[in-house]
């Protein structure tokens, strides 16, 4: 083509969408910040479109066998809940569940009749490894506070108890095939299947030697999570460097997964990225099978490939653009003079308690989070398992191979796995929206909550305790003033 009759051409078609766009009004020709605007336009209408489109699927019921779907069986075979809305619309539309009837559960198995020690009794911690050794795991206590320790500790029990003392992974898979690959797996709240129910129950009893232990996790909301997303690795690594003068036992880790990626998002940091959870929360929590993340399976049968999938890749970018667009938690506007310098007292006691140690108010470019994104070793109280996964309906891939780690992530605790003990720093913007409080949702206030800080805390909470009345309600009504976005409800 002759390069004049080219620039014609495109002359032609950017005229004619920009005379769409201008009402077709003008008859002059649009030069190059028109063609400008009508790309940026086109670009803007996309994006809407998508997210509308994201907004449609979260809402959505979803039901078994349900017809939307691209080939697969929709909802199930196990579920949690039908919709993401289900779980996440407090404060409204993208906010965490309201109460703990929209927690998930998790078990884990203990040997049974273990002399409790601490709150969290025994707990059973597994490693599999399939080499000729077969598989190796240990029983031990509950770690204590000092995570280096407990390292050492875990690998004498390991080498103590190998074989021997352990049960024996038939009998452990034969009560759920997920203790094959982690030491604690969900246990979804329904099945399609009409026996279901009761084999949960049965589950959830006793099995001679090995008893079940139950724990929970609250939904988060979702406010502001693309912004999370965007922060670099390197402004949490940094976090993680950085010393806290007046509060030295605080000493937050990056919450690194085991290919080395910088784990941001879950209670204990567990995921990279804002895409990897909104597509697992799509396998696990509803059974939707999606590109990469096969739909959570029926323990009760061997693992079987889903016949299609249920949300295709355009409605997995559709859902995470919607959960990205979620506004960021704002600062409700004080009503006067009075909650002005009240919110301002209250705001620096939250520094002055070293409170911001942890939840820092900036990370990287984001303002008002309040969390340093980092794990901190907490009270033996609020210890709970330290990863799960779900049963999948398909053979989980092989492992990743482990990724060297980058200078500048501290030793032997770099690459391990969150402790028992040690969790992400929740973000506390839209905290006044999110009650109950803490990874289970024990608190019911935020008073609670902080009362349950131990460990890398206890300085913090023990200042916190000796405040005047008066100073903590200040501090309080700094938190409560921290409130959910102002979205619509789409309940
Ligand atoms: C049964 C309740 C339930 C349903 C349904 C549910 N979630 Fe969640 N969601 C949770 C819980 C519990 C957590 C915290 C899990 C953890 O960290 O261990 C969570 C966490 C998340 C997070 C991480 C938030 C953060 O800041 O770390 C995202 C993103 C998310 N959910 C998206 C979704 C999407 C998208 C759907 C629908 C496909 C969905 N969820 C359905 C309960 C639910
Ligand atoms: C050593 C780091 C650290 C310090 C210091 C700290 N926190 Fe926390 N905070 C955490 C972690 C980690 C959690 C989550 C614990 C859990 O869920 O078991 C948490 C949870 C919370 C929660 C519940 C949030 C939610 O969404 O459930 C509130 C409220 C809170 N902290 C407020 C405070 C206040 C106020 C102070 C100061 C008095 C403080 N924290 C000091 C690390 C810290």
């Amino acid at each position: 083509m002759h390069p004049a009759f080219r620039a014609a051409v495109g002359g032609m078609v950017t005229a004619s969408v920009w005379l769409a766009l201008s009402g077709g009004v003008c008859g002059q020709p649009p030069g190059l910040d028109a063609r400008e605007k009508a790309d940026a336009a086109r670009k803007k209408a996309r994006e809407d479109a998508r997210i509308a489109l994201g907004r449609a699927l979260f809402v959505r019921e979803w039901v078994p066998d349900d017809r939307r779907t691209h080939g697969g069986d929709g909802l199930g075979p196990v579920f949690n809940d039908r919709s993401c809305l289900g779980c996440h619309h407090q404060g409204p539309t993208g906010g965490g569940g309201g109460s703990a009837a929209t927690n998930i559960e998790l078990i884990t198995a203990v040997p049974a009749g273990a002399v409790a020690s601490g709150s969290n009794g025994f707990y059973y911690a597994f490693s599999f490894n399939y080499g000729p050794d077969g598989f190796e795991y240990h029983i031990g206590e509950p770690p204590g506070l000092n995570a280096n320790a407990n390292a050492n500790r875990g690998r004498r029990d390991a080498r103590r108890h190998a074989g021997a003392a352990a049960p024996n992974v038939a009998e452990l898979v034969r009560i759920h095939p997920g203790f094959r690959d982690a030491p604690s797996v969900v246990l979804h709240r329904y099945g399609n299947d009409a026996d279901y129910r009761s084999w949960r129950e049965w589950v959830l009893g006793d099995h001679g030697a090995i008893a079940i232990r139950t724990s929970q996790r609250n939904p988060t909301p979702l406010y502001g999570l693309g912004q999370v997303d965007a922060i670099p690795d390197e402004a949490i690594e940094a976090e993680a460097r950085r010393r806290h003068p007046g509060w030295p036992q605080v000493n937050g880790r990056v919450a690194r997964l085991a290919d080395g990626r910088v784990g941001r998002f879950g209670w204990k940091g567990q995921t990279a990225n804002l895409r990897d959870f909104v597509l697992s929360a799509a396998a696990v929590e509803l059974g939707l099978e999606v590109p990469g993340h096969a739909q959570a399976g029926d323990p009760r049968i061997p693992p079987i490939r889903a016949k299609g999938l249920d949300l295709d890749q355009d409605e997995c970018d559709a859902l995470t653009a919607f959960v990205r667009s979620l506004p960021a938690p704002t600062a409700a506007r004080p009503d006067g003079q009075r909650t002005t310098v009240a919110r301002k007292l209250g705001r620096s006691l939250f520094r002055s308690t070293g409170c911001a140690a942890c939840h820092v108010e900036k990370l990287g470019e984001v303002e008002g989070l309040y969390s340093d994104l980092l794990l901190h070793a907490m009270s033996p109280d609020l210890s709970d398992t330290s990863s799960y996964k779900a049963f999948q309906a398909a053979e989980p891939p092989a492992p990743a191979p482990a990724r060297v780690v980058p200078a500048g992530a501290r030793g032997g605790r770099a690459n391990r796995p969150p402790a028992l003990e040690e969790w992400r720093t929740p973000p506390l913007w839209g905290l006044r929206d999110s009650a109950p409080y803490l990874h289970d949702g024990r608190a019911a206030t935020i008073d609670e909550a902080i009362r349950l800080h131990g460990g890398e805390a206890s300085a913090s909470a023990q200042r916190y305790r000796q405040l005047t009345d008066r100073e903590r309600s200040l501090l309080q009504g700094f938190l409560l003033s921290l409130a959910a976005p102002d979205v619509p409800d789409l309940r």
